[in-house]
Order: structure tokens, then sequence, then C-alpha cells
């Protein structure tokens, strides 16, 4: 098991990684329409915990894949993420003034402009996937990536999630469908960063690619449901979004729902399962593990 000082220096890296390759891709801030691609690069780079792409690396580490390879698809995915949050900000859905610690996309630049970055950062994920000529992906693994983060964030995933929140407002919902609703609208995208890992590894027994997608599915649910602990007993500052928005907009939260205790035993089970899901990984999963950690304990 790593010390948590050795594990925060490579959550560290990963982080700084991602930053650098987000900063690449972005289009540069003076480049026409310099307007949008402000508001694209003000919403990706600078905060975000990059649990996403951080757990691409990871995976990729416990599977043996070199991170260079892993860049791209991480990447990828955490600009179909940072579109998510910019729309979930807008006032037609979650109406939110604060984001990463900073005002929200729509609130810094404007309305139409926030559409529009989440219009253009997905296509963007897909521009970087398709490019040709890259070295060490091949065209048939590209499009297998491309394949599962579509579906991932389509209405078969995310944005089919986050329909369903919207639909589930004001209501009372039972424990599986709120569990459904977390799983499409969270779990699918984190499941996506397991899965394009291993499509990235070359070779991969069925055990074990079942075993980390087991993983991630019961750490995707984890991760929301803390989301929603932490919109009750989280604090602003720390969390960099408004804390209590979720009551405010009396949304469907397993909080509300089930309460809070309830809902701290539910997380703790699904870590477990997630830790027990890696038991044949040995070493090479100490990253997955130590996120695993994180996402159940973390202030924001
Ligand atoms: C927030 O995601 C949206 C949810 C799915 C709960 P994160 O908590 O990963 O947000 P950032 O990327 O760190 O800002
Ligand atoms: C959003 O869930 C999940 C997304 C697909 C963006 P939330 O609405 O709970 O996310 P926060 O709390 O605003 O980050
Ligand atoms: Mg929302
Ligand atoms: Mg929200
Ligand atoms: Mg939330």
């Amino acid at each position: 098991m790593l010390n948590s000082e050795e594990a925060t220096s490579w959550l560290i890296n990963y982080q700084q990684r991602i930053e650098s390759v987000l900063d690449n891709i972005l289009p540069k801030a003076d480049v026409h329409p310099t307007h949008l691609h402000q508001a694209m690069r003000y919403s990706t780079l600078g905060a975000g915990k990059r649990i996403r792409p951080s757990l691409v690396y990871a995976t990729g580490k416990a599977l043996g894949v070199d991170l260079d390879v892993l860049d791209r698809p991480a990447a990828a995915l955490e600009l179909i993420h940072v579109y998510s949050l910019v729309h979930d900000d807008l006032p037609a859905m979650d109406d939110d003034d604060l984001r990463r610690g900073k005002p929200t996309c729509h609130i810094a630049f404007d309305e139409a402009t926030a559409i529009l970055v989440g219009d253009a950062l997905p296509v963007l994920a897909l521009q970087l996937l398709s490019e040709p000529n890259q070295e060490n992906l091949s065209a048939k693994q590209r499009l297998a990536i491309i394949n599962v983060l579509s579906i991932a964030a389509g209405s078969y995933g995310m944005v089919g999630g986050q329909a369903l929140d919207l639909s589930s407002t004001g209501k009372v919902l039972t424990e599986p469908e709120l569990e459904n609703m977390h799983r499409y609208k969270t779990g699918a995208l984190i499941s996506a960063g397991i899965q394009i890992a291993i499509i990235c590894a070359q070779q991969i027994n069925t055990e074990k690619s079942k075993n980390l997608e087991y993983y991630a599915q019961c750490i995707g649910l984890a991760f929301q449901l803390r989301d929603d602990i932490l919109d009750v007993e989280g604090d602003t500052v720390t969390l960099g979004k408004r804390q209590g928005a979720d009551q405010a907009l009396n949304k469907a939260t397993y909080p509300a729902i089930l309460g809070l205790s309830a809902t701290r035993e539910k997380t703790q089970y699904l870590y477990q399962q997630a830790i027990e899901a890696l038991a044949d990984f040995g070493e090479s999963a100490a990253h997955l593990r130590y996120i695993a950690d994180f996402i159940v304990v973390r202030l924001k």
C-alpha cells in the first residue's frame, strides 16, 4: 500500500500531466474566434480534480500501458466531462454560478457562449482521437475508444442521466431508480475511463477486464454518492461550487431520499467492493486503490 505522501505525489503528477496535454490541445486564446476559445480554456484549464484522466492513467499502470499512449484518450474523456459541467451549470439545468472555485462559464462569459463551449469540447475530443498518423494507437483501437466514449456520453450514458436528473427533480425516487440515474449521469463516464485504458492495453484476460469494470461501476456510483453527501455537509469554498445547491433545487439525491447515514453506508460498501475487485492485481493496482479511497473521503 502506498503511504499518503507517495499517493498524493503521483496523483499530482497525473493532474499536471493532463493539464499540460489539455493546454496543448485546446485552441490558443488569441486564435479566432477568440471569445469562444477563451471560454473553452477558461472552463477546462486551471482546476478540477482530474479524476477521470487519473483513472485512465492508473488503469494503464495496472495493465502495463505507457502513459504517452493514454494522453489523448484521457484528454478526450476530460473534455467531454468539462462540457457536461458547463451545460449542467446553465440556467436551464442546475443554474449554478460557481464551478471549480470561479464563476461558471455562462456567468464569466454569456449563456450562448457556454452552450457553444459545450458543443465544441466533445467534438474536439473526437477530432483528437480521429486524427490520422497517430503512432501509438491503431485505427482500430481509436475507433473502439470513440465508440466507448460516445456510448458513455450520450443518451445511454451521461446525457441520459442528466435527462433523468431533470425529470426526477422534486420526486421521491425508489433506491433502484436513484441508482440507475446516478449510474447513467456519473458512472458511465467514469467507467469509460477504465474501458478506454483496457482498449489501449495490448493484452488483457477477460477475468481481469471484468474485475476492472466492476471496480469502475462501484467507484462510479460511490463518486456521485459522495458528491450528494458533500452538497449537504461540504463547504462552498473547499468544494469550489455552491454547497446546498441540490437542496435548494429539491433534487432527487441519495441523502434527500435515503438519509445521510444510509448514503454513507452504501458509499462504504461500494468502496469495499471496489477494493475486492482489485484483489488479483497486487501492487500494480496501488494507484487504483488510492483513487477509490480518495473518491470516498474527498472534501471537494
Ligand atoms: C462533478 O464532477 C460532476 C459530477 C459528476 C458529480 P467532479 O467532481 O469530477 O468535478 P471536477 O472535474 O473535479 O471539477
Ligand atoms: C452532474 O451532477 C453530473 C454531470 C453529468 C455533470 P451534479 O449536478 O450533481 O454535479 P455538480 O454537483 O453540479 O458538480
Ligand atoms: Mg446536475
Ligand atoms: Mg450540478
Ligand atoms: Mg452534485
